[in-house]
């Protein structure tokens, strides 16, 4: 049976992806070094099929022991998101590329292990001059440290050669948002969602830049996709996960915010950062994987606002929600 590393699995996308796999029948070992908090990995700690390795991956003692007798590894431990990456570069550097080169050396150099599923960006693409969609062929043109070193991972793990039973694959994840047990209020569709469901307030900047979305159930879906499908098919290959309907401007996010809580104030400001601005073709992904999202920026904006009206998160502005 296969035995899937899931690094990062106590984080926003991990624990919803470990969960997936749990369900479908596979073992599963998450390594995690618990930045914020285990909670989300309470109701599964005791599932059999379940083990869970406490620790940092820079420590190589701790990449043995988690790549130690699996098949696969999906690798979404980082510091994650282009402020925290600013915050602490080098540590950044440490965990999201010297510490993620080692880590797939080492799966290199263990013929038993199949997949490394790696979870990239499109943030990669940075600021495009056009309004055409950009492709898994076009030119990347990170503008942060934190996409920088994922165009360089990405790099490291599709163009070196590697043993011929090991499959890497890069997957460049849209923007995610929705529902998880280890939840985020800094990204857009969450954090929107809260400011208004809360304080009927919305402040917006860059309400005209474009930018693609994915719930992180069908973000770690697609994970499992790739987990599944032939090697042919994913080996040294690049996909863009999302769909390529689900690319909004944040002004469009607005509009859909007003007909669930028609009362919010929005204000539009100006702020000279985060130029990030793109539209994403998806088509790869849905006819080379046969990937269809289930959920649409909509549905996890009412979703975000039934947890918050019922109450479920007790303190949604805590820093526990945050990356940084
Ligand atoms: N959230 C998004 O919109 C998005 C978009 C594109 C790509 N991604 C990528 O998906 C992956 C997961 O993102 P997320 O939103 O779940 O982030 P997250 O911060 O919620 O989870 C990351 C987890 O990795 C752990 N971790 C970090 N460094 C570690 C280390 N050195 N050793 C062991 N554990 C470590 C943290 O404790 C945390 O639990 C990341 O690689 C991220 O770059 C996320």
């Amino acid at each position: 049976m296969r035995k899937i590393l899931v690094t990062g699995a106590a984080g926003y996308i991990g624990s919803v992806l470990v969960r997936q796999l749990l369900a479908k029948g596979y073992k599963v070992r998450g390594v995690d070094a618990l930045f914020f908090g285990g909670e989300s990995l309470i109701s599964i700690y005791n599932n059999p099929n379940f083990e869970f390795i406490k620790g940092d991956l820079r420590n190589n003692l701790i990449i043995n022991n988690s790549i130690n007798g699996v098949t696969d590894v999906v690798h979404l431990a980082a510091i994650v998101g282009d402020p925290a990456c600013a915050k602490q570069p080098d540590i950044a550097t440490q965990i999201n590329l010297e510490t993620s080169k080692k880590l797939f050396d080492a799966c290199n150099n263990k013929n038993e292990i199949g997949n490394f599923v790696f979870a990239s960006t499109c943030s990669n693409y940075g600021k495009m001059e056009h309004e055409a969609y950009v492709t898994e062929e076009s030119e990347l043109r990170p503008v942060s440290l934190y996409s920088e070193l994922k165009v360089e991972f990405e790099k490291y793990i599709l163009k070196n050669e590697v043993r011929d039973s090991f499959v890497p694959t890069a997957l460049r994840f849209a923007t995610v948002y929705g529902l998880s047990p280890r939840m985020r209020f800094d990204l857009t569709v969450n954090e929107f969602m809260r400011d208004t469901t809360l304080n009927q307030k919305l402040e917006i900047y860059g309400e005209q830049f474009w930018r693609p979305y994915c719930h992180v159930e069908d973000l770690a879906n697609s994970c499992v996709k790739v987990l599944e499908a032939p090697k042919d098919k994913i080996k040294q290959n690049v996909f863009n996960v999302g769909d390529t309907n689900e690319n909004y401007q944040k002004k469009i996010i607005a509009e859909m915010i007003i007909n669930i809580v028609p009362d919010v104030i929005v204000k539009y400001v100006h702020k000279d950062e985060d130029p990030r601005n793109y539209r994403v073709d998806f088509s790869k992904i849905k006819k080379e994987l046969n990937f269809k999202i289930t959920k649409t920026v909509p549905d996890g904006l009412k979703e975000i606002h039934n947890a918050l009206l019922d109450g479920i998160i007790s303190d949604p502005y805590s820093k526990h929600y945050k990356n940084i």
